[in-house]
């Protein structure tokens, strides 16, 4: 990574600002986006302004994003890797969400990485990658996060289909595809399904690894855990199996979620 150029979305908080840390640790440069310009700045003054800049951003809003990765090339002269990584997720029914919360999330998490890859194409070196940050439940769909898992699927899916594509290129494709993560993304915990909390609690560092391993060793898909990558695979081509799997899971799932929400409770 030393004197490359990454553009990190979501890098204020959690994953991406763990990526964006270990981008810079690696010698590399990084453009931040998210939208809240304050938490921005100041990752971007604590990382060094020769190794970062803020760019505030709504990946939602396409035509802004287009412009982009033009603006981060004039401000570091190259642009070697896109970490595509922000993302949202309303949970509970469907019935419950306006028609324009569930296409947020679409648009966020699956529409914006397409267009943000197809706009930094023509712009990035050989030999650079396009990574994105998906989530297990884009490899087996879950329950109450339906549309959440449809946006994830999607991103897996594309991340794999333009890999020839990209490789025509220089350019490799990789996707990371979590179990649950303690950052903030989980908003109110009381709301997450108990099937998320059977699976094991990953660090956002031990995410960001994971992108760094896919951006350095060029591998296409890295689930975190690996344990968790195969049960998913396994429930994914056997239906069957995943609904005979289900009830235990979630019971452990139930006391694990307890347990989580004790420990945020008390502040551990
Ligand atoms: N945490 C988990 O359990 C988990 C599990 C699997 C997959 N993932 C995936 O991992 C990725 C990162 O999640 P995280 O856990 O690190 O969450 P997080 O700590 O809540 O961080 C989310 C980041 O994305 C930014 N962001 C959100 N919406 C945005 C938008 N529309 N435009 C630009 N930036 C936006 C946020 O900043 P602003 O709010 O200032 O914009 C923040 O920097 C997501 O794609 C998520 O789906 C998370």
């Amino acid at each position: 990574m030393k004197d490359r150029v990454a553009l990190v979305t979501g890098a204020s908080s959690g994953i991406g600002l763990s990526v964006a840390r270990g981008i810079v640790a690696l010698g590399g440069r990084v453009a931040l986006v998210a939208r809240t310009r304050s938490t921005l700045e100041e990752v971007a003054r604590k990382l060094g302004p020769d190794r970062a800049a803020a760019f505030p951003c709504d990946v939602s809003d396409l035509e802004r994003l287009e412009r982009l990765p033009g603006e981060v090339k004039a401000r570091f002269g190259r642009l070697d890797v896109l970490v595509n990584n922000a993302g949202v997720n309303h949970r509970g029914d469907m019935a419950r969400h306006s028609p324009g919360t569930l296409a947020e999330v679409i648009t966020t998490n699956l529409t914006a990485p397409i267009v943000l890859t197809r706009a930094a194409l023509d712009l990035m070196e050989r030999g650079g990658a396009v990574i994105h940050v998906a989530s297990i439940a884009g490899m087996v769909p879950v329950p109450g996060e339906a549309t959440y898992s449809a946006s994830k699927a999607g991103l897996r899916a594309f991340a794999r289909a333009s890999a020839p594509e990209l490789a025509e290129r220089g350019i490799h494709s990789g996707v990371v595809s979590p179990g649950p993560v303690d950052t903030g993304f989980f908003g109110d915990a009381a709301d997450v399904p108990p099937l998320v909390f059977s699976q094991p609690m990953s660090t956002a560092d031990e995410v960001a690894d994971a992108v760094l391993r896919c951006i350095q060793e060029r591998v296409l898909e890295i689930a975190v855990p690996a344990s968790s990558g195969r049960l998913a695979t396994a429930a994914y081509v056997f239906p069957r199996l995943a609904d005979a799997l289900r009830p235990g899971l979630e019971k452990k799932g139930k006391r694990a979620k307890q347990a989580y929400l004790l420990r945020r409770r008390e502040g551990g």
